[in-house]
């Protein structure tokens, strides 16, 4: 009997621990983290990335990145030296749930730039496409960031940073790519990433006109 009881409370401790889970990320976002990422991950700034949208296991590898001290961050490493690993799952369930958002772009040639070395690379220097790892829409995968709707700001900061290998917690991925990217393609590729709409995997294909 007294097994049955002590059975019955691990299962109610284990779903109101489960049906919690929004409600303490809420708890601890409104705490920590909403002065610069905003209630839902929108990001307050530019130098802040956006979260909202973001995927799942690249949040959890992140936050437990930035808590033992492996991506350094004046700001991150202090913000989440007290997470406990509950609270960081429930913190990426809870952004990676949240709708993503994209950037008006209004210098249309630059942006043409950007999308071309985002989906051939740069075979005169060794750059490979950035979406065969990226995704042609920018959307990541469990374990690689999602680009698309990022402040432009935010990934060029990131590309220097793997560039000048301040940020190393990526195992050298990013870095042989990032070591050769010019200025002009850091910008360029920044503002395409920006500008990739959340909606555009299901949004109808252009139709195309033969040239006369
Ligand atoms: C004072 C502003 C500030 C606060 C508060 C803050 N952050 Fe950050 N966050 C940043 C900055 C700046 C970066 C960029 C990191 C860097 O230095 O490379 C960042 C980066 C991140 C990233 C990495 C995103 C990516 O795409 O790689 C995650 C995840 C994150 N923060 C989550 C949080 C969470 C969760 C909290 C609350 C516990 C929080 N942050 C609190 C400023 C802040
Ligand atoms: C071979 C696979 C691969 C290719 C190709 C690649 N990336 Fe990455 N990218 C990664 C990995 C892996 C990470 C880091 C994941 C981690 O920290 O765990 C990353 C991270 C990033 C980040 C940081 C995102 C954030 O939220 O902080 C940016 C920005 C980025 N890549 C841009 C690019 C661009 C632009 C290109 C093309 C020039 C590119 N990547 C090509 C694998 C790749």
């Amino acid at each position: 009997m007294k097994k049955t009881i002590f059975a019955l409370g691990l299962l109610t401790a284990a779903w109101s621990a489960h049906a919690a889970d929004p409600e303490l990320a809420k708890a601890v976002i409104k705490e920590k983290c909403q002065l610069c990422h905003g209630a839902e991950g929108e990001a307050s700034s530019a130098i802040y990335p956006r979260l909202a949208g973001q995927n799942h296991n690249y949040l959890v590898k992140q936050l437990k990145n930035f808590r033992d001290g492996k991506r350094k961050s004046d700001t991150m490493n202090e913000m989440t030296k007290d997470l406990l690993d509950e609270e960081i799952e429930a913190l990426a369930k809870y952004f990676s749930s949240k709708p993503a958002l994209s950037h008006r772009i209004r210098d249309k040639g630059f942006f043409a730039v950007g999308e071309y070395l985002y989906m051939k690379g740069n075979k005169y220097s060794g750059i490979p496409a950035c979406k065969s790892c990226h995704g042609e829409f920018g959307l990541g995968s469990n374990d690689l960031p999602r680009l698309a709707g990022q402040h432009k700001r935010y990934v060029a900061d990131q590309l220097h940073a793997f560039g000048d290998r301040i940020r190393t917690n990526d195992n050298t991925i990013m870095h042989t790519i990032a070591n050769k990217l010019t200025e002009l393609e850091i910008e360029a590729l920044a503002l395409y990433v920006s500008g990739i709409k959340a909606q555009e995997p299901e949004a109808p294909k252009a139709v195309e006109q033969q040239q006369p």
